[in-house]
């Protein structure tokens, strides 16, 4: 049997990819045959990952880094770069979700919120971007949501970051269009995950909003993180050459029914 390794070849940088659907994604990327850089917070917590692709027959390192700190996220790309000799897909995955209804936020909760959601995907981006630009070969890959497009409830600002990310999906697809680099991004719907379980945990009514979230999906359930990982494959392989500025919906029908779950209380 021939097995085809889709990322063959790639260098890929994945953002808060110690967990949830980072990790997700950089364990797919690898049975892929894609070299991995395992970024998060605390280069102890990317550890864990980095062992089950070396388990698996691949190769990754762990970098420890905040993605919204200057210096961290240069030196980040600089230490791929010195490892690896490229990078030439970068998945902008780590973000934070501070929940409530806008007047119940605090002022922390949206500068936090827009500095690792929109500030490190800026931040990121524009690291990777000349090691990129130096090859004309190049993949970045956005995590946005549903959210960004429809506005859920209960999540503000982090529906303004990512409305933001996918504005500056479309206005930086069309920045490199001719040289090289696409970028796209991913807007999945409700994902099984630690993000969404800490969301159900936080609210008046758990129970309700569990079951509320499998039925506001037309296909009847939440999403899995191999799920979203399947698209992001796609995007950073060569399969996806003539696709850029793109935001791909990964969310069971939610974008087009469009309902919302409310807490009835
Ligand atoms: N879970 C869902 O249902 C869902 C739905 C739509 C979109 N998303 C998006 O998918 C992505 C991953 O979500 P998840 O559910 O796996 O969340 P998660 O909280 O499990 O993972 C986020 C990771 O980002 C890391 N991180 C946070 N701030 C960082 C910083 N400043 N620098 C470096 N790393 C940092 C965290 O340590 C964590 O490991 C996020 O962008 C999220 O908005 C999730």
């Amino acid at each position: 049997m021939i097995i085809v390794q889709r990322l063959h070849g790639k260098i890929a940088l994945i953002t808060g990819a110690a967990g949830g659907i980072g990790a997700g994604i950089a364990q797919r990327f690898a049975r892929e045959g894609a070299r991995i850089a395992v970024l998060d917070l605390r280069k102890e917590d990317c550890r864990p990952v980095v062992d089950a692709i070396h388990k698996a027959g691949g190769e990754a390192i762990a970098i420890g880094a905040d993605i919204a700190d200057e210096e961290q996220a240069e030196a980040a790309v600089a230490e791929v770069h010195a490892a690896f000799g490229f990078v030439n897909v970068l998945v902008n995955n780590a973000a934070v979700m501070p929940s409530g209804r806008l007047h119940e936020t605090t002022v922390a909760d949206f500068d936090r919120c827009v500095r690792v959601n929109l500030r490190g995907t800026y931040l990121m981006s524009r690291a990777v971007i000349p090691h990129m630009l130096a090859m004309r070969q190049g993949s970045i890959i956005h995590m946005a949501s549903v959210t960004g497009i429809l506005g859920l409830p209960g999540i503000a600002i982090y529906s303004a970051t990512k409305a933001a990310i996918i504005g500056l999906t479309r206005a930086m697809s069309t920045d490199y269009a001719r040289l090289g680099i696409r970028v796209n991004a991913v807007s999945p719907g409700t994902i099984d995950s630690p993000m969404l379980h800490r969301f159900i945990n936080a609210q008046s009514n758990p129970e309700y909003f569990r079951r509320a979230f499998d039925d506001i999906h037309p296909i009847g359930r939440v999403g899995t993180i191999e799920e979203v990982a399947n698209v992001f494959v796609f995007l950073a392989s060569d399969e996806a050459s003539f696709v850029t500025g793109a935001n791909y919906e990964v969310d069971g029908g939610i974008g087009v029914k469009g309902e919302q779950p409310q807490d009835p209380v």
